[in-house]
């Protein structure tokens, strides 16, 4: 029976570019999604970029452009990465959308008139009162109330992890405008989910099986006991200015960015609907058009599956089941949560260069099946993070794809080209050496008949856990592989007499090869293409390969290759450090000339979440000794001038108590005036090595402040210091 299915991955929102981080989910629902496809099931995957919110209007706002222009080019940003990580989507539509429109205001309806869980009242909140609007708890900051930590967010301090509301905040000031905020009352609408009705649903649907079992207990955690009410009422809307969609019968109230982002998945899907290529295009195909009441009304036998990573397993598995189930939509079949992404055993961090956006790996590592496979080889379908090591990376795609996968191919191709006009041998009846024995043990994986290792790759595949799918494929790789050690062909080659045994090796082998590479190929599906091309064969599909008897899976006789041509490159160690290397300069101090093109660059194309995670992640420790090293120096600037023919530059000459003053060029022309430069004090790094530039010797770097809000800030001592004393 084909399975109908639709799968969705959590819609990234529209203010950021995709990250490593990201990837792991997006390429992992994508995996699963083609190897369901491979199965002939009818297996749908929608996404959207998610639109609404405050951090989105106020990014549009400092770009000078309308949110709409933000998120119709960040669309096109999003769309273009996904596409070259190979993430296929059936459908991607966006959060601001007339269909996500509707069905966010018909969930609303029904939650307000049928279920009556919808509840009006006034609470107080931060209002902002030269930026005249109210302040979301990520926009006021403040003293920590527990440890005293300054600049701390209005919901927890990173100091000391405190939760708190931000009313609890000591000097608290706006984020946006640094205003200090006013208390101000304001009518909120909230989903009431401490109704127990909707408690008995919760608690009923997270035990039913939709979660795996460490988010089932987490949500024990969060839902308490049986007669405990843990849950509370959840705020849904939100004041004007607000980018998003207004409540209907409530003028200036919008929905929370929340309520409507998982609506997307229905909007998005029911925008694939209405597509004029019927069935989507998609799976399947061929038959009915879609039906979006198939896969949505209440009791549907289709499966509903949602990618998600665990920071947003909260909204998916209280709030949103909780309006589906309360407004008569269907519930999801499963959630399917995953870790978070380390890099070298670190969360991702700008200044170790960590923190990588899909175009940064694009630019430098170019092949990103290289990550597809990494990241299968790690994924087993649980909540663990998952550590993207480096150099594990190069030797892991190394070892497996070229030396062990890629090496069959390259190895038997050419004898077939040569000696057999491009034709393979079958089974005629049977293979006249030892190669039915070995094709045996190939296909057993494990040395009996049973043939579970077949079945160990598709349940690996069917149970999200890739890295098992995966060691099932290498040790066939290795049977192959040692068959070929066995027989040698190279040597065949060369003597007289062998020549059937050398065509049967190779044909054998490159059946392996061909079986491999369908395993492979919801993983590397461009590769997988190619080999298609390259063995001249209809697109690979999972029936070609399992099932018995497996023994029949073979080309026919006399089936004619093409000529093989490189396939693919090992991964050169070189290009990742290049990719850490450009990473890490853009966090570099902009007094640094060569770096500032490339954060201005980068600037452009941050997203909030990124400003808060380059505050967080500092440098690791290091001694004092270590820190003696860098010889920091008063300067006094005793002359600044524009440099011919520099779009970055000025040339400092400062004196710090030498003989002859020092030159440095900056990368300040775009925050300074230099003539309101000379005279004034500033910090410089005295002993870094001199550097030769296009405009001639820079002798040392003035420090600057910058962040990801626009702006550069050169340091000044207090009054009082002289050019030439030290910093320490
Ligand atoms: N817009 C919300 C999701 C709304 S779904 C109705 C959101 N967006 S996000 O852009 O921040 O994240 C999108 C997905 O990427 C989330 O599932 C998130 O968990 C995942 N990841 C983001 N950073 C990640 C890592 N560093 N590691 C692994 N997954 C990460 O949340
Ligand atoms: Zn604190």
């Amino acid at each position: 029976m084909k399975r109908k299915i639709l799968v969705t991955s959590a819609l990234p929102y529209a203010n950021g570019s995709i990250h490593l981080g990201h990837l792991v989910e997006y390429i992992q629902t994508d995996i699963w999604v083609r190897f369901q496809k491979m199965q002939g099931n009818e297996c749908h995957y929608v996404c959207a970029d998610d639109t609404h919110g405050t951090p989105i209007m106020l990014r549009a706002e400092k770009e000078g452009i309308t949110p709409e222009q933000l998120i119709a080019r960040v669309a096109e940003e999003h769309k273009a990465d996904f596409a070259a990580f190979h993430v296929e989507f059936d459908h991607y539509g966006s959060t601001n959308s007339g269909e996500t429109r509707e069905l966010s205001e018909q969930i609303y309806l029904r939650l307000r008139d049928n279920a009556r869980l919808i509840e009006k009242r006034s609470i107080e909140q931060y209002y902002d009162p030269v930026k005249q609007m109210f302040l979301p708890d990520r926009f006021i900051k403040g003293e920590c109330p527990k440890c005293g930590a300054k600049d701390q967010y209005g919901d927890n301090c990173e100091s000391c992890g405190a939760a708190y509301a931000p009313t609890e905040l000591i000097n608290p000031y706006s984020a946006v405008s640094g205003a200090k905020p006013e208390l101000r009352d304001s009518d909120h609408y909230f989903f009431k989910l401490s109704d127990p009705r909707c408690q008995k649903f919760l608690r009923e649907w997270t035990r039913g099986g939709a979660l795996q079992p460490e988010a089932a207990n987490k949500m024990q955690e969060w839902l308490g006991t049986e007669g405990e009410n843990k849950l509370s009422d959840w705020d849904i809307s939100r004041d004007a200015p607000y980018f998003g969609f207004e409540i209907p019968g409530a003028p200036g109230k919008y929905f929370y960015v929340w309520l409507d982002a998982p609506v997307g998945y229905m909007g998005s899907f029911k925008q694939f609907c209405k597509l004029p290529s019927p069935n989507g295009g998609g799976a399947g195909g061929g038959g009915a058009p879609l039906n979006f009441d198939d896969f949505w009304k209440q009791g549907s036998d289709t499966e509903l599956y949602h990618f998600i990573g665990k920071d947003i397993l909260y909204f998916h598995a209280l709030f949103w089941p909780a309006m589906l189930e309360h407004s008569g939509f269907r519930t999801p079949t499963k959630l399917f949560a995953h870790g978070f992404l380390t890099v070298n055993g670190e969360k991702m961090s700008k200044s170790r260069g960590t923190f990588i956006t899909a175009r940064s790996y694009l630019d430098h590592v170019k092949n990103t099946e290289y990550l597809r496979y990494y990241y299968a080889a790690k994924l087993n379908g649980t909540m663990e993070d998952i550590d993207l090591n480096l150099d594990d990376f190069v030797a892991k795609v190394n070892s497996d794809l070229i030396g062990k996968y890629i090496n069959i191919a390259s190895r038997c191709a050419g004898f077939i080209a040569k000696k057999f006009d491009g034709k393979l041998l079958g089974r005629n009846p049977k293979f006249s050496s030892n190669g039915e024995e070995w094709l045996g043990k190939f296909l057993s994986i494990h040395g009996d008949d049973s043939y579970i290792g077949h079945d160990y790759i598709s349940e690996g595949y069917e149970r999200r856990d890739f890295a098992k799918a995966t060691r099932e494929i290498m040790l066939a790789t290795d049977i192959a592989n040692k068959y070929i050690d066995e027989q040698k062909p190279w040597e065949l080659a060369k003597q007289s007499g062998a020549e059937n045994q050398l065509h049967e090796v190779c044909s054998i082998a490159l059946n392996m090869f061909r079986m491999l590479t369908a395993y492979l190929k919801p993983i590397l599906p461009q590769l997988a293409s190619n080999v298609e091309a390259f063995l001249n064969i209809d697109e690979l599909k999972w029936s070609d390969i399992s099932g018995p008897p497996y023994t029949d899976k073979l080309l026919p006789h006399g089936h004619k290759i093409n000529n093989y041509s490189h396939l693919t490159t090992r991964l050169d160690p070189k290009l990742i450090e290049a990719m850490v290397a450009a990473n890490q300069e853009s966090l570099k101090p902009m007094t640094e000339p060569h770096s500032e093109q490339r954060h201005a660059a980068h600037q452009q194309h941050t997203a909030n979440t990124e400003a808060a995670e380059a505050n967080k992640s500092f440098e690791p420790f290091i001694s004092i000794d270590d820190f003696m090293k860098v010889d920091l120096r008063v300067a006094k600037i005793v002359n600044a001038e524009h440099v011919e023919g520099a779009e970055k530059l000025l040339k400092l000459t400062l004196d710090i108590g030498e003989e002859k003053p020092r030159t440095v060029f900056a990368g300040i022309k775009s925050a300074y005036d230099p003539e309101k430069l000379k005279g004034r004090m500033t910090v410089m790094v005295a002993n870094l090595a001199p550097r030769k530039m296009k405009f001639g010797l820079s002798e040392g770097m003035v420090l600057a402040a910058s962040g990801q809000a626009p702006g550069l800030f050169i340091l000044s001592p207090d009054e009082g210091a002289q050019p030439g004393m030290r910093i320490k």
